[in-house]
């Protein structure tokens, strides 16, 4: 099979490198891709929001399957844009249509989504600018911290945690009526705050099957001890070690099946991956947000301990004969470590050379931000490469991690040097 997938980032090499280990792929092509993908596939220059030039590729290359890795041009329509062209209609999309990538794109649907399926999850109440005054009194009514959320997509800064309440009406007025986050706040959901560890969780879905993939645990804070701004994320281990056979139970039986059936109930066609960030609060699981996606640094932690043809797994998905897939996987504990720019996650400069990669030998190295320039590869983002181990457990694949990541060498490169403190 021909198969494209979309995006540039870790999670794409990471399930290029998966695919091109597959025997049903004869040629894998990735758009736009990075320096790491060029290595096992071949690098197309077009963006992922560029439907029409996707066409182009898809027809001049004779692909079987698309693989979406990022939310966005799920949520502008891909999937949809296929289903209602003649030529592209039997080529299968894996991801949903824009009405479930919904789930993601709009934080007042997923939680009327929750409520209409007793799916739990932090109470809430959505409000816009012609609600504001309301929105000041259920604040009043709630007990900080106040948790605020624009509604639409903001490149995942689109949350807001105040301790101080008039803190919180001042940001709410300016999500809403000053358009903090452009059109994204034009509606903000409130919700109330939850008290616990997070992990995230991983669905495959055909629509109406479901098997769910190992847990993760990202990092998502730049500071070590879980400080300073919020990342895309800092490094990831697999699996979390509170997340039990008890406590997936829970899952499994309170929010997976329940989120398969809900979708199916609503009419919402599905086949993709669905991204589940938990909170277990006293020992019981509730649901933070929903992801149409795979998770980046997790996909570099949850792919590679899939032991199972991950071609055959997505061909399964968009056939709906998921039933008959036997996921298997890898026992071993997985980690990836993130390197990431000087001064990520504020201002940062590109083009920096990145040197030792290819000396690395006891980890695979995913490249997230990079480009070839000049026949070298160099920084183009703020997220660079991430570095991913196994081990008996978490603490002796991060050894490995942190051993390999010594290394690689750029100009201001940064990691945290502390994954794993907090449990
Ligand atoms: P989200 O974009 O919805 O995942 O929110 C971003 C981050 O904000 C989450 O990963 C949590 O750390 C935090 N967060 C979101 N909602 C809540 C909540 N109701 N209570 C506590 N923390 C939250
Ligand atoms: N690692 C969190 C995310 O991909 O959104």
């Amino acid at each position: 099979m021909n198969i494209l997938v979309l995006g540039s980032g870790g999670r794409e090499h990471a399930i290029a490198l998966k695919i091109s280990q597959s025997p049903k792929t004869s040629k894998l092509f990735v758009a736009p891709g990075n320096a790491g993908t060029a290595a096992i596939a071949t690098n197309i220059p077009v963006g992922v929001n560029d439907f029409d030039a996707i066409k182009e590729v898809v027809l001049r290359e004779s692909i079987d399957l698309v693989v979406v890795g990022p939310e966005d041009p799920l949520v502008n329509g891909v999937h949809d844009f296929f289903l209602n062209d003649a030529e592209l209609k039997p080529i299968p999309v894996i991801g949903p249509q824009k009405a479930a990538a919904a789930l993601e794109g709009s934080k007042e649907f997923a939680k009327e989504f929750m409520m209409r399926h007793n799916i739990p999850t932090a109470a809430y109440e959505s409000f816009t600018g012609e609600s504001l005054e309301k929105g000041y009194a259920f604040l009043e009514s709630l007990k900080p911290p106040y948790v605020l959320k624009a509604d639409g997509l903001a490149a995942g800064k689109g949350v807001l945690i105040l301790q101080d309440l008039e803190e919180a009406k001042t940001e709410l007025k300016s999500m809403l009526l000053d358009s903090k986050f452009g059109s994204a706040s034009a509606t903000v959901v409130i919700e109330e705050f939850l008290d616990g560890i997070e992990l995230s969780c991983f669905v495959l879905t055909d629509g109406s099957n479901y098997k769910i993939l190992p847990t993760a645990k990202d990092y998502k804070r730049i500071g070590e001890g879980d400080t300073g701004l919020n990342t895309g994320g800092m490094g990831a281990i697999s699996p979390v070690p509170f997340a039990d056979s008890d406590f997936m139970d829970m899952v499994e039986s309170r929010i997976v099946k329940p989120t398969v059936e809900g979708l199916k109930k609503d009419n919402l066609p599905y086949v993709g991956f669905v991204f589940i960030g938990l909170i277990k609060v006293d020992g019981e699981p509730k649901v933070i947000e929903y992801n149409v996606r795979m998770g980046d640094p997790e996909t570099e932690v949850v792919i590679p301990r899939l032991k199972s043809d991950l071609v055959e797994v997505l061909v399964a998905m968009a056939n709906g004969t998921l039933d008959q897939i036997d996921l298997q996987i890898d026992e071993r504990a997985a980690t990836t470590v993130m390197a990431v720019s000087g001064g990520y996650p504020e201002a940062y400069e590109k083009e920096k050379e990145i040197i030792g990669a290819d000396t690395i030998e006891d980890s695979i190295v995913f490249h997230a931000g990079t480009k070839l320039q000049d026949g070298k590869v160099v920084t183009n983002g703020g997220r660079v490469i991430a570095i991913t181990s196994f081990g008996k457990d978490f603490k002796e694949a991060l050894q490995k991690s942190y051993q390999s990541m010594e290394k690689l060498h750029f100009d201001g490169m940064y990691y945290r040097k502390d994954l794993g403190f907090d449990l």
